[in-house]
């Protein structure tokens, strides 16, 4: 069995919007019996800020300075699984802050920068294990349906992984779907996440096709505009109903 490791970066933990899309592939992913998945919720982990002293990277090889919290274990997890994801909402056009402060302890996973120029597409520092057979899956939620909410991430996952070197699944409008309650035509338009996840796991990659079909949002932007004025219709009454308690 192959393994797959979810790294879920939303501090709403299971209640995730973005995670509606993510087990979606997963169900995709599994449907063919050969991988099997493990989410971990960073909220939920005990992970100290790095402290920058880079040992890591020289005196103590590869060793954190710091022990006592859940990295070493999740650090083995990646080195152990062949599928990663990364599932996280979009926090100010960037990953939220638990999962930067678990990226950062794992610097010790990429290659310690020695100097030379940036390369023209690759990652800009490699990696200290081998990830050639192992496949990276980028899910980010948000609220915006344009793909440009993605671009400044994307930049980022372009310096780690390298340029098509990784998969995005973007899932815009979720949150504000799930929170209008318009469940049934939505959970259909779901589905397209579980068919990704199964030609994924048959062919370890998606066609442009589908990678085009899995960046598409839901609804239109004069649609999703009334929604999302709505959505703040009632979060402003709800405002005011605490004020009158
Ligand atoms: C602190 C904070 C910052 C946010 N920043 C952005 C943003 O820059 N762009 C965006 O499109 N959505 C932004 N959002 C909305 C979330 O990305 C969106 O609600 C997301 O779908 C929630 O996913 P989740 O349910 O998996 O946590 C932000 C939300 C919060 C709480």
């Amino acid at each position: 069995m192959k393994k797959v490791l979810v790294l879920n970066g939303s501090p709403k933990k299971d209640g995730s919007t973005t995670m509606l899309v993510t087990n979606n592939f997963l169900k995709g992913l599994e449907s063919t019996g050969e991988y099997k998945s493990e989410i971990i919720n960073v909220s939920s982990l005990n992970v100290k800020p790095c402290k920058g002293c880079l040992s890591c990277w020289g005196r103590t090889n590869g060793k954190c300075v710091i022990s006592g919290d859940d990295v070493q274990m999740v650090k083995d997890k990646i080195l152990e699984s062949q599928i990663i994801i990364l599932s996280f909402p979009i926090f100010i056009f960037g990953i939220p802050g638990e999962l930067k402060v678990l990226f950062d302890r794992l610097l010790s996973l990429l290659h310690r920068y020695e100097g030379l120029p940036v390369p023209e597409k690759g990652p800009m520092h490699g990696f200290s294990f081998d990830i050639s057979k192992k496949k990276i899956i980028v899910i980010p939620g948000c609220a915006w349906s344009d793909w440009r909410v993605f671009e400044p991430i994307e930049m980022q996952f372009d310096c780690i992984f390298g340029k098509g070197e990784y998969t995005t699944i973007f899932a815009p409008q979720i949150r504000t779907a799930v929170a209008m309650k318009i469940r049934p035509r939505f959970v259909k338009f779901l589905t397209k996440y579980e068919a990704a996840g199964k030609e994924f796991a048959e062919k370890g990659f998606l066609s442009e096709e589908t990678k085009q079909n899995v960046i598409k949002p839901y609804y239109s932007d004069a649609v999703y505009k009334q929604l999302v004025d709505s959505f703040w219709e009632i979060e402003d009454g709800a405002y005011k109903e605490s004020l009158k308690k």
